[in-house]
């Protein structure tokens, strides 16, 4: 069964400085024959999708790359658009849609998404899509409502994952208790049958063990602590002695 890194590196990271942890990571996925049954899904900024993404297409290497974000259309009168088609030339396999901090910062309701979604998969992008709740949404025990509503934005089109990022754990070092996770990710496994699910909202090296293992999860999409080597390297030597130990 494939399991799922994603790093999402937000805008951390320099167009130089995500060249050379790419670079990295390109080395360390080729002198690791065990992370074979993990897909790393790397994340860059816009600006710096097209040289990671080349160093990737030279080095041969099988690291995925994922936009951050696309555009309602593919071409047109769109200043500061992206087109998902010219994402998919440049080498991007995945697109993430619906994260929080777009939904937050740049306003990005249910219609914009589908648009988004419809021009993502006429391009052939894996679909990446994000759903959470609020701390407020959690508290008023809204959650699973919140997230059922925010799936049916995906309905007709199958994402190719799912990830399950609570919006207060984004960012704040608190991730959600893992069992709380999994309660979560069998609800939203109901609603869309065969998609894998992550969990993302401050994973890092010393919980990522507690979220691989859990039944319903079949991967992380990690932030902040995907920005570094150290950080990505003790993550996905984590994850693949679970792996491994769970195929004995
Ligand atoms: P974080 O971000 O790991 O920094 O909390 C996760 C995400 O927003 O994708």
């Amino acid at each position: 069964m494939k399991r799922y890194f994603v790093a999402n590196w937000k805008m951390y990271l320099s167009v130089a400085k995500s060249e050379q942890l790419i670079r990295q990571l390109i080395r360390y996925e080729r002198g690791n024959k065990i992370l074979r049954d993990i897909e790393i899904i790397v994340a860059p900024s816009m600006l710096a999708l097209s040289s990671v993404s080349a160093l990737v297409k030279q080095s041969r290497s099988k690291i995925k790359i994922a936009a951050q974000d696309c555009g309602i259309a593919d071409a047109g009168a769109f200043t500061g658009g992206i087109s998902s088609s010219e994402l998919k030339k440049m080498g991007a396999r995945y697109v993430i849609i619906g994260h929080a901090e777009r939904r937050q910062f740049f306003n990005e309701d249910a219609m914009m998404l589908s648009k988004k979604i419809s021009a993502a998969h006429k391009a052939g992008l894996g679909i990446i899509y994000c759903v959470g709740e609020t701390q407020d949404e959690r508290h008023a025990a809204r959650a699973g409502e919140v997230v059922r509503e925010q799936l049916r934005v995906v309905q007709g089109v199958t994402p190719a994952l799912i990830a399950y990022e609570p919006r207060w754990a984004i960012g704040t070092g608190l991730a959600i208790e893992p069992h709380e996770a999994e309660h979560m990710h069998a609800s939203i496994a109901r609603e869309v049958r065969g998609v894998p699910i992550c969990y993302g909202g401050s994973v890092n090296e010393k919980n990522i063990a507690a979220f691989i293992n859990l039944e319903n999860t079949r991967g992380v999409l990690v932030g902040s602590a995907s920005t570094t080597f150290v950080g990505c390297s003790e993550m996905l030597g984590r994850m693949s002695k679970i792996i491994q130990a769970k195929a004995i």
